[in-house]
């Protein structure tokens, strides 16, 4: 019995700092998994997109930054990017709320802020 306290212990300690990575509601980056946002992003590197630790790192203390983005997601449109993503644009998403976007916009502002690499 001592024997698996000390393991579940142990366990709980080795599984915090990966919790501690893990910025953002997960709720809400559920529903960017259902909206296929991650088709095109990830966190740390350009997929079709930005990555989002770039825009966190772009948009941080800006203030009005979360309406901002929210409007984007959901109208899509291509131009702040190009030197990275050749010029393609994001696709509008119509089907979301302003409320869900700005979540999502929240979701990718909480992520580990990271300079954009030279294009
Ligand atoms: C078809 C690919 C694609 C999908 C799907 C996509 N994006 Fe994007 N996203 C892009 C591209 C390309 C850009 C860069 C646009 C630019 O240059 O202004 C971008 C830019 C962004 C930006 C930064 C906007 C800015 O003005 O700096 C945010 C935030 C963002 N996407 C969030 C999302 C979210 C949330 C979703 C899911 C609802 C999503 N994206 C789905 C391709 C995509």
């Amino acid at each position: 019995m001592k024997r698996i306290m000390r393991m579940a212990v142990l366990a709980a300690a080795c599984s915090a700092p990966v919790l501690a990575f893990a910025n953002g509601n997960p709720q809400t980056r559920a529903a960017m998994t259902s909206a296929g946002c991650f088709g095109c992003h990830a966190v740390n590197h350009k997929v079709v997109g930005p990555a989002y630790s770039w825009i966190a790192y772009v948009f941080a203390h800006k203030p009005g930054a979360e309406v901002k983005l929210a409007h984007k997601i959901i109208s899509g449109g291509t131009g702040r990017w190009n030197p990275w993503t050749g010029g393609i644009p994001m696709i509008p998403h119509p089907q979301l709320s302003l409320a869900q976007a700005e979540q999502m916009a929240a979701w990718v502002l909480a992520q580990h802020p990271v300079a954009p690499p030279k294009p």
